[in-house]
């Protein structure tokens, strides 16, 4: 097959993961007779540098007419004084509104060899996706900063959800949890928050509203509870689905589960077009450029590509057990890395050659 990919390099570690991600998606292709097109377009950072803004024309014009989208990482202190609307930032969130990303996949897996580089003394089997609704909340509500009139500085942002935005994401979370253990748990804040009480409404509304969904066990619980609860018992989630906020905040935590924050890959979905995948991880200006990064988030992110935009199967699961092996072997990037018998440090370059081998 012959399919076309945007790659956004970005900023930071972008470039680095990205490279490694390609040499090993080229090997996938080699293997199995594909032939994978790469079209780099800028956004983030390089992009403010190089054309003025965080997300020009041309980038949103070549995502759309790609097959899949690979996006390294954007972002860096270099950029952190400018407006809101000319970070690197604010680049991503309009790429991810300009190809109607809604739907963010995250899943959340502790492989077994890394149990020692999980934070939890006992982890017991982690394997739990959270789905993130992507383009809606706080993230897209209306905001202002302004001198309110006794001349205190005041902001706000305004969380608002449509029912038609959280019945299509909720649907997302139901087919998933239907190929999986079928459990799943809708994170809100209905004891406060008006977003929050539509929000339960309309996933009950949805799960009432198909036969379909009958096999399926759904639970609410509150996000303080479930910030809780995911330290606390983990192995007791399956599909965890929340809006935009809570689940950006959620999956930061839910990764350090997986050993570290380079470990989290996602997949976010519209409900046609092309996909976009990227690492859960931002663009660690602190270890840029010194080969240090930990790929494999990029890696496993790309793996998805082949499995959810391309129905590569076999294909992605290559990879996924490529990455299983490679650890398996001891290999570690510093962020995995816990000084014991049978296992070496490596970096970013070795890590990538290292999976591209086991291809
Ligand atoms: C993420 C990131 C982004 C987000 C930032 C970089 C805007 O934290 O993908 O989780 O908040 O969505
Ligand atoms: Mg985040």
């Amino acid at each position: 097959m012959i399919k076309n990919i945007a790659v956004i390099s970005g900023d930071g570690i972008g470039t680095e993961i990205v490279r490694e991600a390609v040499k090993v998606l080229n090997k996938t292709a080699a293997k199995y007779n594909h032939e994978f097109r790469y079209t780099d377009v800028l956004m983030g950072g390089v992009a403010i540098d190089e054309t003025g803004v965080p997300l020009p024309e041309e980038t949103v014009k070549v995502c759309k007419a790609s097959d899949a989208v690979l996006l390294g990482a954007v972002g860096g202190p270099k950029w952190d004084k400018g407006a809101g609307h000319l970070r690197p930032e604010a680049g991503l969130l309009g790429i991810r509104a300009a190809l109607d990303l809604f739907a963010n996949l995250r899943p959340v897996k502790l492989f077994d060899v890394l149990a020692d580089a999980c934070v939890l003394k006992n982890p017991g089997n982690i394997d739990l996706v959270i789905v993130r609704e992507l383009i809606g909340g706080a993230y897209f509500g209306k905001r202002r900063t302004y001198a309110d009139e006794k001349g205190a500085r005041a902001a706000y942002d305004t969380m608002l959800y449509r029912d038609w935005e959280i019945e299509r994401i909720v649907k997302v979370a139901f087919r998933l949890a239907m190929k999986r253990s079928g459990n799943v748990v809708s994170v809100d804040k209905a004891n406060v928050l008006d977003s929050s009480r539509l929000w339960r409404e309309v996933v009950w509304e949805v799960y009432n509203s198909s036969e379909d969904y009958k096999g399926i066990m759904l639970s609410d619980m509150l996000v303080d509870n479930a910030a809780m609860q995911l330290v606390r018992a983990p192995g007791q989630f399956d599909v965890i689905v929340t809006e935009n906020l809570f689940g950006d905040i959620l999956s930061d935590e839910a990764s350090v589960l997986t050993g570290s924050l380079g470990m989290l890959p996602s997949a976010s979905l519209s409900e046609t077009g092309a996909g976009m995948y990227e690492p859960c991880h931002g663009s660690a200006p602190d270890i840029a450029g010194q080969d240090k990064a930990n790929p494999l988030a990029m890696i496993l992110s790309a793996a998805m590509m082949l499995r959810l935009s391309f129905d590569m199967d076999e294909e992605a699961g290559d990879i996924e057990s490529a990455v299983e092996r490679v650890l398996a072997k001891g290999l570690r990037t510093g962020d995995i890395y816990r000084r014991h018998d049978g296992t070496r440090l490596a970096g970013c370059t070795e890590m990538g050659d290292a999976v591209t081998a086991e291809i």
